[in-house]
């Protein structure tokens, strides 16, 4: 067999359950698979299948270019992930050729047109390169979501929704960040870019548990958040895998964890262990919560379309179904209402979303406080006196798309401080 066509055709069979069976890279049959790979062979097939899901709008605007007829699905995401390899990620054309079309003759796809197709391809890779996505390349169901967005914001999407995500990490205190051994771009005394992306997991202040990888946007809520003591209580509602509790719990604050998914809470267990953390934890429904059940503030960081964090799940543009957003608004909507029971007077929700979508945060909490008076949005200080930080919040509402800070990506996010006045 040609070196390269196993882990190329496993690549293949991986993409082809995404995008036909609504699968993602993180489902357990899916991760079983790839843990079959071996060592050396998983870094590219996580490089490949990645980069081509981010790519994939590019790679079919640069086949429709070169080949005019329907193609089957199959043959779609063979063609993906070898352009992606060819022009993107410039790997050695002949070799990427040979294995495609060795899978093409497996799947009794027709490799006549996958060898002519790219030959064309690869004597052309630099110019196709430079191909640009618009607007109306992108799933339909999202330019109608999200025709809201200036025609700034859509071009700031447009540039970076596919590109690879930065790591920013987050310190339990600035005495651990002091101590780190590897180089870091600062965004807060507890927080930065890894300089060095390389075996992060490997470093000894990782295995000790000195921090954690969470992105800049999903950071900062929390670490602006000091309008409440020490004393009270807080609630995650949707705790795992659990960034938002490792930030309070860092702080020494009372916090009860929950999430309604067992895989996750058991993640959840994994990485507190790791960090030296502990917390009462739940695994249960938060819409069935027990209604006589009290907290002074309670986090909820809802599930949602995830569309911010796009460029770490590039699934959600690549898979053929959009996100089911009638079922993801009424979860939203009932999490809130229940909050609005469980919490104390003067108590705060903080309702946050890894979306920046309208419809699934400014609409759900402008509708929440149209229906609860006794609620009001407060105000979103912001602690680093930065330019960059003030504005990301608009209204009192942070919201970002995917966009870069200090020429780092961040995803796109939603929080909002809501307060119950009595
Ligand atoms: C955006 S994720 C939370 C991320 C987490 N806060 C963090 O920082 O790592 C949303 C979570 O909500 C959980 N979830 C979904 N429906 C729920 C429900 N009815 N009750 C409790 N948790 C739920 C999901 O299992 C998922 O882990």
């Amino acid at each position: 067999m040609i070196k390269g066509v196993k882990i190329r055709f496993e690549i293949h069979n991986i993409l082809f359950s995404i995008y036909k069976f609504n699968k993602t890279l993180n489902n357990s049959s899916i991760k079983k698979q790839i843990n079959k790979q071996k060592k050396e062979d998983i870094s590219l097939l996580y490089n490949v299948t990645l980069n081509s899901m981010r790519l994939h709008l590019h790679c079919s605007k640069i086949i429709n270019k070169f080949i005019k007829k329907k193609i089957r699905d199959q043959e779609k995401i063979l063609l993906i992930s070898a352009i992606t390899q060819i022009v993107f990620l410039n790997f050695k054309e002949y070799a990427v050729i040979n294995c495609s079309v060795e899978i093409a003759k497996k799947l009794k796809l027709y490799p006549g047109l996958i060898n002519a197709t790219l030959k064309k391809i690869a004597k052309n890779k630099y110019d196709l390169k430079q191909i640009q996505i618009n607007f109306r390349d992108l799933p339909l169901w999202f330019q109608k979501k999200a025709g809201f967005l200036s025609d700034f914001d859509k071009k700031q999407f447009l540039k970076r929704f596919h590109k690879e995500p930065n790591i920013h990490i987050v310190f339990k205190d600035k005495e651990k960040l002091k101590k780190f051994e590897d180089k870091l771009f600062k965004t807060s005394i507890i927080s930065g870019f890894l300089l060095n992306e390389k075996n992060f997991q490997n470093t000894d202040s990782f295995i000790e548990g000195d921090w954690w990888v969470q992105d800049f946007s999903s950071f900062l809520p929390l670490y602006n958040f000091k309008k409440i003591g020490k004393s009270k209580i807080f609630l995650d509602a949707c705790a795992a895998p659990g960034g938002k509790s490792f930030q309070m719990l860092s702080k020494n604050l009372k916090v009860v964890l929950n999430d309604k998914n067992k895989d996750r809470i058991q993640t959840l267990k994994t990485n507190l262990k790791r960090l030296n953390l502990n917390a009462q934890i739940l695994n249960e429904d938060f819409i069935e919560f027990d209604n006589k059940r009290k907290y002074d503030v309670i986090v909820i960081d809802a599930p949602c379309s995830a569309v911010g964090t796009i460029r770490r799940n590039p699934e959600i543009f690549f898979k053929n179904k959009e996100p089911n957003f009638k079922e993801l608004l009424s979860l939203q909507e009932n999490m809130l209402e229940k909050a609005s029971i469980l919490l104390n007077k003067n108590g705060f929700i903080i309702y946050m979303t890894c979306s920046f979508l309208k419809i699934e945060t400014i609409d759900q909490v402008k509708k929440f406080i149209k229906q609860n008076d006794n609620f009001l949005v407060s105000d979103f200080e912001i602690e680093e006196k930065k330019i960059e930080y003030s504005k990301l919040i608009k209204n009192n509402f942070m919201i970002t798309i995917p966009n870069i800070i200090f020429n780092y990506n961040i995803d796109g996010y939603f929080a909002a401080f809501l307060k119950k006045i009595k």
